[in-house]
């Protein structure tokens, strides 16, 4: 009975297949402009890797983040043409798109009241992060302002910010914020907590978006790791997927 019991259960356990998502929405793969791909070469690499792992199309997301990654419309868009180059003359059969990662403090809430034009994905999505320390002043207000303005507000890694409670992350569920999920975080890569509430918030069906937020090649040897975990094949069958809506 017990040996039935535990085939039942091994049955239930389906790979994850990227190609089923076929569009990574959140990753660091412009050379030397964040702390994702260092140069060329490692963009290309990481670039190989993805579409090795099955996705079809990417839509990088460089941080903007004052202080610390001063990007803008302008760097970002002329390290992408860099990669299309590399990318065409390499004969890679995959398409590159680029956005941001929107870093919120007070520099980026200013550019928000001013009426700043900002990257986006697909049709008017901006992703956004917090400090993993502490919320930033005023947030809700930020989001809304961006909301008035017409944008569609995507929560980078929602998993990942300790001070955020679930009613909090219920509350941007409410208040018509999307969240994206790291691939990683299934694995417990950034820590058991992070794993734990990202299981809930799939369990809840509470994620929109799922993106591997590569930086590096040693992540992308861990996602196979994370393609047997069951909590991404719950997330694969919720049906709440958006990210072929970017495609
Ligand atoms: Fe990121």
């Amino acid at each position: 009975m017990l040996s039935w019991f535990k085939k039942k259960k091994k049955k239930e356990i389906h790979p994850v297949d990227f190609a089923e998502i076929g569009l990574d929405m959140h990753s660091h793969l412009i050379p030397s402009i964040d702390d994702g791909a260092k140069d060329l070469q490692t963009s290309i690499e990481l670039i190989n890797a993805l579409q090795n792992h099955g996705f079809k199309k990417i839509i990088t997301t460089p941080h903007i983040m004052t202080d610390f990654y001063n990007n803008s419309i302008e760097t970002i868009r002329s390290g992408l043409k860099t990669v299309k180059e590399e990318i065409l003359k390499q004969s890679i059969d995959i398409k590159i798109e680029a956005a941001a990662e929107y870093f919120v403090d007070y520099d980026f809430q200013q550019k928000v009241l001013g009426g700043e034009k900002f990257l986006t994905l697909g049709d008017n999505y901006i992703l956004i992060e917090f400090s993993f320390l502490t919320a930033p002043h005023n947030y809700l207000e930020t989001i809304f302002q961006l909301q008035l303005k017409g944008y569609k507000v995507i929560l980078a890694h929602a998993e990942r910010y300790p001070y955020l409670s679930e009613s909090d992350l219920e509350d941007f569920i409410n208040r018509g914020v999307y969240l994206q999920l790291n691939v990683l975080s299934s694995i417990g890569y950034y820590s058991n907590n992070v794993r734990e509430r990202a299981n809930w918030l799939i369990d809840n069906n509470m994620i929109s978006f799922l993106g591997t937020d590569c930086h590096n090649l040693n992540q992308t040897k861990l996602y196979d790791k994370c393609k047997i975990e069951p909590m991404l094949s719950v997330l694969l069958n919720s049906g709440k997927l958006l990210n072929d809506q970017l495609m």
